[in-house]
């Protein structure tokens, strides 16, 4: 598996070949200005929430590639009736086969309305269960610490995450080395800090802080790709 960040939330990866996109927002990040949004490979886009700081290039990236567009009922049918039609809607708690792996929606802590005020259902996150694969991955979405992640880390395999580390809106360090734990991985991928003044961290301390705990936390450049 291959890993790209995008900036913010956003990540691409790419398993046996077919391209993942989570929470597009690139075209309204300055600090991902050098990504071109037209190289971003794409066979399904998950959003895990309707603020605009995940949904942005959601439109702009369907509609070029086509990709299939995954997240709660009520994202999808906000994209379908804007005239996309390549949607799959979850609910927390399910599970469905795609021809990459298995998606379950699960639970975040936040809030949830679309860019243009309208309900935007749950947040929830995502655990991937690549095919022919034992373990997963867990994509945290914007979430506050909860023990709903225990349930995760007690039914699967989790190999790494993506937690948002930037405080104010979301998880700081601290719960986030706590969510590791009860999703049961040390080897963690930092999002959702930097890219506003209220999410600032210092990156350094950030690391060392989950160094102490015998944690890795990953902080790749914008751009960077790293294998998994
Ligand atoms: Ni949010
Ligand atoms: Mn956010």
């Amino acid at each position: 598996m291959k890993l790209t960040y995008f900036g913010h939330s956003c990540f691409g990866i790419e398993i046996n070949g077919l391209h993942l996109v989570f929470d597009p927002f690139i075209s309204g990040n300055p600090l991902a200005a050098h990504i071109d949004l037209k190289q971003v490979n794409a066979d399904y886009i998950l959003i895990s929430h309707g603020h605009e700081d995940h949904v942005l290039d959601a439109e702009i990236i369907a509609k070029r590639t086509g990709a299939k567009l995954i997240s709660n009922f009520e994202i999808i049918n906000w994209f379908l009736s804007k005239g996309l039609e390549n949607g799959h809607s979850m609910n927390h708690g399910g599970k469905f086969s795609f021809d990459f792996g298995t998606v379950q929606y699960v639970n975040a802590v936040h809030s949830s309305s679309m860019p243009d005020g309208s309900y935007g259902g749950n947040p929830g996150g995502f655990v991937i269960t690549p095919k022919e694969s034992r373990s997963s991955f867990y994509y945290a979405g914007d979430t506050a610490l909860t023990y709903d992640m225990k349930l995760i880390g007690e039914q699967e395999t989790i190999d790494f995450a993506l937690l948002p580390i930037g405080d104010n809106y979301t998880m700081g360090v601290d719960d986030a080395i706590r969510a590791a734990e009860f999703v049961g991985t040390s080897k963690i991928v930092g999002l959702h800090y930097n890219t506003f003044p209220p999410i600032q961290i210092e990156t350094e301390k950030a690391v060392a802080r989950f160094s102490e705990t015998g944690k890795m936390l990953l902080l790749p450049q914008i751009g960077d790709t790293i294998d998994f």
